[in-house]
C-alpha cells in the first residue's frame, strides 16, 4: 500500500522526476513552508509520485503547478489520493480556491481531463495559446512591414522617462487600465533591454512590447499591450515586429509568444495571419476548483 507524505524542502529532491525541469528549479529555490505545498506518494520505500501546488500573493488561492504518478503505478487510486491531499493541505491553509493548468492534445491529457473530472473539478476552459517560432521564419510575415503614422513614436523600452513610469503605475491605480499579467514592470530583471519597446502617441505612452529572456537560445514577449482607443488599428503589431526585428541581433534566435484567450482580437490574429510563419502552437486549458468541505470528507 503506498503513504502520502507532506515533503519538506530536503526530501523534495527525492520526487524530481515527477515535475518538468522549470518546477525543479522552483522547488529547490523555494521555501516549502510558506508558498509551496508539496505531496509525495511512497509504495515500498521509492517515490511513486508528487503534486505541488503554489498560494498565491494573498494565500487565498493557489495553482496546482504539476501532478505526476509513476506509469508502472497508475490507476490504482494513486493520482486521486495525492490530488485530495494537496486539496485537503490547501483548504487547512485557509485556501478558498485552486486552479490547474494543463496542456490540451497531449497524449496525457485524457488521463489528467478524466482525473480532474473524477474529483469534482469543473470542465477546463481553454487559457493560453504558446507560440513558438523564430526570426527567419516571422521576418517573411506580410506584418512585420507593418508601418505607424507620424504621430507615434517608438522608443526603446529602457528609455521610459520616470514621469511616464509613475504616469502609467497612477493611471493604473486608478482605473486599472491593462490587466496584471501585462504589467510592463513586472519581472524586470528578465526584460531585454535590446528588444523591449514602448510606443508614444501624442508624447503619451499608450503601448509597449516587453521582451524577456527565457533560455540560452529563446527570448519570449512577455507584454504585448495597447491601450483600449488604439486596439484593432495594427499598432501592437507594429510594435511587436519592431520587437522581432530587434531580436536578430541577440544571438537568440528562437521566440516565444504567449496569448491569453480572454484577448480573442488578438487568437484570432494568431489564427489568421501568424499561423504559416510558427513552428508549433500549444494550447493550455484551465480549470479552477472551490475547495469546501467536501474535500475535507473525501
Ligand atoms: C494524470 C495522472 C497523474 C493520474 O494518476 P493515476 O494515479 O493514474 O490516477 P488514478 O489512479 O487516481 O485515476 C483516477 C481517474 O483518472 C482517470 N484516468 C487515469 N488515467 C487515465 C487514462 N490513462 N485514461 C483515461 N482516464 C484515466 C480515470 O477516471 C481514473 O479513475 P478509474 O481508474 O477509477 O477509472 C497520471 O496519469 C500521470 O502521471 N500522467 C502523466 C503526468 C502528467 O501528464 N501530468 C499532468 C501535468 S500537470
Amino acid at each position: 500500500m503506498y503513504s502520502l507524505k507532506i515533503l519538506s524542502e530536503q526530501e523534495v529532491a527525492g520526487f524530481n522526476e515527477f515535475t518538468f525541469p522549470h518546477y525543479r528549479s522552483v522547488l529547490s529555490k523555494m521555501s516549502l513552508g510558506h508558498r509551496m505545498v508539496a505531496v509525495g506518494a511512497v509504495l515500498l520505500r521509492e517515490s511513486v509520485g508528487l503534486v505541488f501546488a503554489e498560494l498565491k500573493e494573498t494565500l487565498r488561492a493557489a495553482a496546482i503547478r504539476s501532478i505526476a504518478v509513476a506509469p508502472q503505478q497508475r490507476r490504482i487510486g494513486i493520482g486521486t489520493a495525492l490530488l485530495q491531499r494537496v486539496e485537503l493541505e490547501l483548504m487547512t491553509r485557509g485556501c478558498g480556491v485552486a486552479e490547474v493548468i494543463y496542456m490540451a492534445g497531449r497524449p496525457s491529457t485524457p488521463a489528467v481531463e478524466s482525473l480532474l473530472r473524477k474529483n469534482g473539478w469543473p470542465t477546463a476552459n481553454p487559457r493560453m495559446m504558446i507560440c513558438t517560432s523564430d526570426f527567419d521564419l516571422l521576418s517573411r510575415a506580410p506584418w512585420m512591414k507593418l508601418a505607424l503614422p507620424p504621430a507615434f513614436e517608438i522608443f526603446l523600452w529602457k528609455e521610459l522617462t520616470a514621469c511616464e513610469r509613475a504616469d502609467i503605475l497612477e493611471c493604473q491605480a486608478r482605473e486599472k487600465f491593462f490587466p496584471e499579467v501585462l504589467n510592463p514592470f513586472a519581472h524586470e530583471d528578465l526584460a531585454e533591454p535590446a528588444c523591449s519597446f514602448g510606443l508614444r502617441y501624442k508624447g503619451r505612452v499608450v503601448a509597449w512590447c516587453i521582451v524577456q529572456q527565457f533560455d540560452a537560445n529563446t527570448l519570449r514577449c512577455g507584454s504585448l499591450f495597447v491601450r483600449k482607443e488604439f486596439e484593432a488599428q495594427g499598432r501592437a503589431i507594429a510594435l511587436l515586429a519592431r520587437s522581432i526585428y530587434a531580436t536578430r541581433d541577440t544571438g537568440r534566435s528562437n521566440f516565444i509568444f504567449d496569448v491569453s484567450f480572454e484577448r480573442p482580437r488578438m487568437i484570432r490574429f494568431v489564427q489568421r495571419r501568424m499561423t504559416p510563419y510558427l513552428k508549433s502552437i500549444r494550447i493550455t486549458n484551465e480549470s479552477r476548483k472551490k475547495l469546501t468541505g467536501e474535500c475535507l470528507a473525501a
